[in-house]
């Protein structure tokens, strides 16, 4: 199939179709959402929650992130790779971000990186950009904020942070990203930037009227289970079927019904009997 691209992005919001993208961390689940047919997978700082079992998304560094997105990029033949550029790596000075977010493309393998804020950041992506990488911003709940914010909770309700919030998308649209994630923000709020952006948005409980969607991959599946924010759709228990199978398995070994015939290897009875 062909590349989803950052033309397919820009062509899905002008032709109104949406856009499908997904968390991924390692290959083979990459390599099944790609077949699926998602059109952009995200190798997001949620892995520090998800994959490596940290409280937040601040632990994770640079070095994680070049891991996750080696396997996932491995995994994708269609999808765009979208590495997440994580707490410190593009806040220093602007030389440092544009050698971490050339490290996730270079070493990494990605095709564009994400990163969160607004004005605060503005430099920083438009040295990224002008490095020749497609940059995707990222609004409202920004996890990496989230000792500023005192929990991880719906933002930019009042005008007044409800009008930082799109003057940030604005800004983040004038310094050069590509489109934009709107993390848990009202419905509303979200319907209004994307009718001011020509860049596409992602929501993610940002309501319906965003140019795309985003979820992790492990809420949508239900199979983290810490905590799940009132965001998340799962559209399957696999927590359920990988406890099933892992006590159907424990079971049958005990039982001696694993492994059977099928599942071992032979040697004549002649060479077997010369080692007794
Ligand atoms: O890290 C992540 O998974 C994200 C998405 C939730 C947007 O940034
Ligand atoms: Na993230």
């Amino acid at each position: 199939a062909k590349k989803f691209t950052v033309s397919s992005f820009q062509k899905a919001k002008k032709d109104g179709e949406k856009i499908s993208m997904l968390t991924a961390y390692d290959y083979s689940t990459a390599k099944l959402l790609d077949e699926a047919g998602a059109d952009s997978l995200l190798v997001g700082d949620s892995l520090g929650m998800v994959m490596l079992g940290y409280e937040n998304t601040l632990q994770v560094t640079v070095d994680d992130m070049i891991h996750h997105i080696k396997a996932v990029s491995r995994g994708v033949k269609r999808a765009m790779v979208v590495g997440d550029m994580p707490f410190l790596s593009y806040h220093i000075c602007v030389e440092e971000s544009v050698r971490n977010a050339g490290r996730l493309i270079q070493e990494g393998g990605a095709h564009v990186v994400k990163l969160e804020g607004g004005r605060d950041v503005i430099d920083h992506v438009k040295a990224i950009v002008k490095a020749q990488i497609p940059v995707i911003g990222h609004l409202g709940l920004t996890p990496q904020s989230i000792n500023m914010f005192g929990g991880f909770k719906v933002q930019g309700k009042s005008e007044e942070a409800a009008r930082k919030i799109l003057e940030d998308a604005l800004l983040l649209q004038e310094a050069g990203v590509f489109s934009l994630v709107l993390e848990c923000i009202p419905e509303k709020l979200a319907k209004l930037i994307t009718e001011k952006l020509d860049i596409p948005t992602i929501g993610i409980g940002a309501g319906k009227y965003c140019d795309g969607q985003v979820l992790v991959t492990q809420d949508m599946l239900g199979m983290y289970t810490d905590f799940t924010p009132k965001f998340v759709k799962k559209y399957d228990n696999l927590n359920e079927s990988i406890v099933a199978a892992t006590k159907k398995y424990i079971e049958e070994i005990n039982t001696g019904v694993f492994p059977s015939k099928e599942h071992t290897f032979k040697i004549d009875d002649e060479v077997i009997q010369k080692l007794y």
